[in-house]
């Protein structure tokens, strides 16, 4: 394993930086070359390879983003873009890659293996928490973070005004960041595409709320909830129970950037070292994860397969510290 590559691609999650460090340290550490995959997927097709020295990674583990730029590349999932691709890291005379990436990430890595025989090690590195095979992915302990932040400082405003805010937060298709912020926060509840929504109860938690004079109601919408965003489920219980004055705050992508905390720089690292590690041990099409403390390897399909189930104990929780 003389030249490895790393990439980051989709959405990008903080952490990223940290990971792409960890990868470039460790493959010096091991007397390896390390090239950047600029751009993503879409980078590789177009043969956008930078060496990665060590101090090309000075300075970069607190920051959010990712250096090497991310895309999220339509291009990539034709057979032409993959051959190309394929062709690309043949010439770079690249003997190993590190996908550092979300689900779409290591679904297009598995379908690539049919195109290359060269070994791809996977980093989860989202803020939606939603693979199998580790307990939190990078990105996702920022991200709720960033909310809990965002949502007390609502709460101040709400209770001055004795208002009702429905709060949106990301997760198109997971309920993990709208699930521990709500915790986080003392949210009155909150919706997932995880769980069907059930509307007449959530008019009762806001009419009991109203009954015994709470000052104020925060309930957290997760993006991909089939009532739809926070804007439609407010115009829904609004024409049913419109006792608070309303409003609607749509977090968005401020949820995606800065500086990572200590536990996604660690876990960054963690995993950054083990996706080195283990593409010198010889193994390929796996994604690297942390499942009860310990690094886990899961292969490509099962950990995009099915979204990680949400726990049902600390679904409860809302429902039972809400009252
Ligand atoms: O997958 C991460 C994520 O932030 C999702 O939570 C969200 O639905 C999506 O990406 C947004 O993607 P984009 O940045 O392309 O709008």
């Amino acid at each position: 394993m003389k030249r490895i590559a790393v990439f980051t691609s989709g959405g990008d999650a903080p952490g990223m930086n940290a990971a792409i460090r960890a990868v470039v340290r460790s493959g010096i550490y091991n007397k390896a070359e390390v090239f950047g995959i600029m751009r993503g997927l879409e980078g590789m097709i177009d043969g956008d390879l930078i060496p990665l020295a060590a101090d090309s990674v000075s300075n970069i583990i607190q920051r959010g983003g990712t250096i090497l730029k991310t895309t999220r590349s339509p291009r990539f999932l034709t057979k032409e873009g993959m051959q190309t691709a394929a062709e690309k890291l043949q010439k770079h005379s690249i003997d190993g890659v590190i996908a550092i990436g979300g689900d779409g990430t290591f679904r297009a890595a598995e379908d690539f293996h049919q195109y290359s025989p060269i070994p791809f090690i996977g980093v989860p590195c989202t803020i939606d928490n939603d693979l199998s095979g580790t307990d939190y992915t990078i990105g996702y302990d920022t991200a709720i973070n960033t909310v809990v932040q965002a949502v007390d400082k609502i709460r101040d405003t709400a209770d001055s005004h004795n208002r009702l805010f429905f709060v949106e937060v990301m997760g198109n298709d997971s309920g993990q960041i709208a699930l521990m912020s709500s915790i986080g926060v003392g949210a009155e509840s909150l919706l997932i595409p995880e769980s069907v929504t059930d509307m007449e109860h959530l008019l009762y938690v806001l009419d009991k709320g109203w009954n015994r004079a709470k000052s104020s109601c925060i309930i957290i919408v997760a993006e991909g909830d089939e009532e739809g965003g926070a804007y439609k489920v407010a115009e829904k219980v609004k024409s049913h129970f419109n006792q608070y004055d309303t409003r609607v705050t749509v977090l968005g992508h401020v949820q995606r950037g800065g500086n990572p905390t200590c536990m996604d720089r660690v876990n960054a690292t963690r995993l950054g070292v083990a996706a080195v590690e283990a593409l010198l041990a010889g193994r390929k099409q796996e994604m690297v994860g942390i499942i009860n403390n310990q690094i886990a390897y899961t292969p490509f399909k099962n950990a995009v397969k099915q979204h990680p189930p949400i726990d049902a104990g600390l679904l409860k929780l809302t429902a039972i510290l809400s009252n």
